[in-house]
């Protein structure tokens, strides 16, 4: 393995490939490095052909920072810091179908994610990210003053209660700045999403739900997107606090699967 990884672009915006490290092995420090400045450069890295186990999973997500306990589900038996992302024939629904990042309704909303997938379909079954720095530079100057301070509820209870199977737990329900500052690239941008987003804090009913629907529109065109191919033993790691993502459910009989860990976060601060 070089000591210099090959970072290899998927568009002008957002996503790169990375080659030149084997993720079952452990990582020199100038690699965690390496891994981490692609991550801040291209928001969402992908990875071929790594046929990681649950330990090394935990590992390469360790690198970057303490792992989070999923707020919504439950972990694997033995890991509780690793969830299992699953679709087959029998699914009623499966993880991240509406654009959202990770957690969003957590108080400390995680940094990363890292997706392991080890069984993909033929076809379809592709991720979607969106760059939520490049959504939030495109708004017109008038737009970026009037979002500042706003705050908006990112609501767990909506998203895990109908689909929990542990009727006592409490699932977390945060206010965020609509318009986050990155703590690493100290980079605005938008921190909304259609998943976990219930309204704007500040604004009546109809109001709020007008701004959401222009911000959801807005953040999920297509010029500011990559699409993920996947196949077997492929990864992708992802920055939650300037990016989402939508898993195309469009495979349905066949099966998709894989585990993800979460990376500790932080509270996102006010631009
Ligand atoms: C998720 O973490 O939201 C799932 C992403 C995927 O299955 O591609």
């Amino acid at each position: 393995m070089s000591e210099t990884l090959e970072i290899k672009p998927l568009t002008e915006r957002i996503g790169a490939e990375v080659f030149g490290v084997d993720l079952t092995k452990p990582l020199s420090n100038s690699h965690v490095q390496q891994i981490h400045d692609a991550l801040m450069a291209h928001c969402v890295i992908f990875f071929r052909d790594q046929a990681i186990n649950h330990e090394q999973h935990e590992t390469l997500g360790r690198h970057f920072g303490q792992l989070a306990l999923h707020s919504g589900v439950s972990g694997i038996e033995g890991h509780p810091y690793i969830v299992k992302i699953h679709g087959d024939a029998d699914s009623k629904h499966v993880a991240g179908e509406r654009w959202h990042s990770d957690l969003s309704c957590d108080e400390e909303p995680p940094m990363g994610s890292i997706l392991a997938l080890h069984t993909v379909p033929e076809v379809g079954g592709d991720t979607l990210w969106t760059n939520m720095y490049s959504a939030y530079d495109a708004l017109s100057p008038r737009m970026k003053v009037y979002l500042e301070g706003l705050t908006a509820e990112h609501n767990g209870e909506i998203i895990y209660r109908p689909i929990t199977k542990e009727p006592n737990r409490v699932f977390p329900i945060s206010n965020h700045p609509v318009v986050r500052v990155h703590p690493v690239t100290k980079r605005k941008c938008l921190f909304v999403n259609r998943q976990y987003v219930t309204k704007i804090n500040e604004l009546s009913r109809q109001e709020s739900a007008a701004i959401l629907d222009f911000l959801f529109d807005h953040c999920e065109e297509e010029r500011y997107q990559c699409r993920f191919r996947w196949k077997p033993n492929s990864i992708a790691f992802w920055d939650n606090r300037c990016t989402m993502h939508q898993a195309v459910w469009d495979y349905f009989p066949k099966t998709r699967s894989g585990y993800r860990v979460t990376i500790a976060g932080d509270k996102p601060i006010a631009a």
